[in-house]
């Protein structure tokens, strides 16, 4: 047997242990506070049961070793079970649904299918611009508004949705009873089981909200079978897609858990890396004005932006992938071991105990990172990439279950970032200090900017 060395985290009180020590709305800085003080792992006590967590590239490469840890789905996604069942993000590996899914699905997020994607983006993103051009001289909501055209974009993309978020100050029902549901599958991973029990008004609201979105989707699935759409977006997929290897097809109600699972993590996340990326833009000039330059240069006076644009961008993403590693918006995943194990430095690991890979905390792991805290671009330049460290940036997640919505994302990001810079003067309240807002997802909170329009006549040809 070898040597066992202690996971270290904050003393705690007897019976609860740290409950009570977690601040809920802003659990992940807590936590990256911890990984300062104790470094790559630490662990926290909820009420007897010590949760490691895992923050350095050398630990991360162990418990992302998909033979020897697989993912586990463990509260806040046990608590959105209800909502989105055994949809993608929220099945257990073994569940056949989950391998089902995956293989009818990825065909949807080849670089062909993006490539069809494209135009319905673009269009969001020009109503994004439409509303801001409205708007000269007001302070817009960043966040509220990125939660639009993201939202938008993923329900007219996957499903022929149009929510139409951005012609009102009020969201669309289903929108609300989301956010509703979000937030209480939120609290509830945190709150004591015994205060879930007693939350009667909650969870009598949580299962009305749960029922409405359901009744939503499933509408939508059967106005869809009744009248099969030409266009192919990923509810045409699911409804006909077949599994290449057992010829199966995916069921009315798992297909309304997909539907759900793209809504939320499609765009969320999104959302806060448009977000995040415009606050690091507003507050480093120098990278806003080399942004600038390149978008000027892919689309000078007012061209519009086409598909094969994209690939010129690479300043952008450069300020995308940063923007990620510093605040990657789907902050951690967990992991479980098939067997006990011994992680390097002696710290031992149960069979089916859970792990959770802290991402904020590892995307500045200083042995893997040169000033982890600063916002530099060229970290991920075309030079230095190839550089960086595999377990060291994982804002996508692990493996076979990471998200099948990487380049969906990064496309939509690309995008809708180079319109706002092709046609918006961004400047920001001097007086703003980053506050974070922590949900399922991380968002700047209360960021705000003004717009001046940069080409008064041009941009929505
Ligand atoms: C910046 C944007 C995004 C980020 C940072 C992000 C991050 C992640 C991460 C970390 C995971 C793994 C979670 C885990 O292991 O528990 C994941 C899974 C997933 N993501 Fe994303 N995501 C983004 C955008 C999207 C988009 C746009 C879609 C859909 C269009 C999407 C759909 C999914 C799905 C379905 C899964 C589950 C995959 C599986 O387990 O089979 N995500 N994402």
């Amino acid at each position: 047997m070898s040597q066992i060395t202690p996971i270290l985290g904050p003393k705690g009180l007897p019976l609860v242990g740290n409950l009570f020590q977690l601040p809920r709305d802003s659990l992940t800085q807590h936590f990256m506070g911890l990984a300062r003080e104790y470094g790559g792992i630490f662990s926290v006590n909820f009420a007897g049961y010590r949760h490691p967590f895992i923050c350095s590239a050398e630990l991360v490469e162990v418990v992302c070793n998909e033979k020897r840890f697989r993912k586990l789905i463990s509260p806040p996604l046990t608590t959105l079970r209800p909502l989105a069942g055994d949809g993608l993000f929220t099945a257990n590996g073994d569940e056949p649904n989950w391998a089902l899914a995956h293989r009818i699905l990825i065909p949807a997020f080849s670089q062909r299918a993006r490539r069809l994607y494209f135009d319905a983006m673009r269009e969001m993103a020009d109503t994004l611009v439409v509303k801001w051009k409205g708007a000269e001289g007001q302070w817009l909501d960043v966040s509220a508004d990125m939660t639009r055209l993201t939202l938008d974009t993923i329900a007219l993309c996957g499903f022929g949705q149009r929510l139409g978020s951005f012609a009102s100050t009020n969201m669309h029902p289903f929108v609300n009873a989301m956010i509703r549901v979000l937030e209480e599958a939120m609290a509830r991973s945190t709150r004591p089981r015994w205060v879930n029990r007693l939350s009667v008004r909650a969870k009598r609201r949580f299962r009305k909200d749960i029922a409405f979105l359901h009744a939503f989707v499933d509408d939508v699935i059967q106005k869809r079978h009744m009248t099969p759409s030409p266009v192919k977006d990923l509810l045409g997929l699911m409804l006909e897609g077949t599994d290449p290897i057992s010829g199966e097809q995916l069921s009315d109600t798992n297909i309304r858990y997909q539907v759900i699972t793209f809504l939320i993590a499609g765009h969320e996340t999104t959302s806060g890396l448009l977000s995040f990326a415009l606050y690091f833009l507003t507050h480093h000039p120098h990278v806003l004005a080399r942004t600038v330059a390149e978008v000027d240069s892919v689309l000078p006076s007012g061209k519009t932006l086409m598909y094969e644009d994209l690939e010129k961008l690479t300043v952008v993403e450069q300020v995308l992938e940063e923007t990620l590693r510093l605040w990657p918006t789907a902050p951690a995943f967990s992991v479980a071991p098939y067997e006990d194990t011994v992680l390097p430095g002696g710290y031992h690991l149960v069979r089916d105990q859970r792990v959770t890979v802290l991402l904020p905390a590892l995307h500045r792991d200083p042995v893997a990172w040169v000033r982890p805290d600063e916002f530099d671009i060229d970290r991920f330049s075309p030079e230095r990439r190839a550089s960086i460290s595999p377990h060291a940036f994982k804002p996508f997640g692990n493996g076979s279950r990471s998200c099948i919505g990487k380049q969906f994302a990064m496309m939509e990001a690309k995008l809708a970032l180079a319109m706002v810079l092709q046609n918006f003067e961004v400047t920001h309240d001097p007086a703003y200090q980053l506050i974070i807002k922590e949900t399922l997802s991380l968002k700047p909170d209360r960021f705000h900017l003004k717009a001046t329009p940069r080409i008064r006549l041009a941009a929505i040809s």
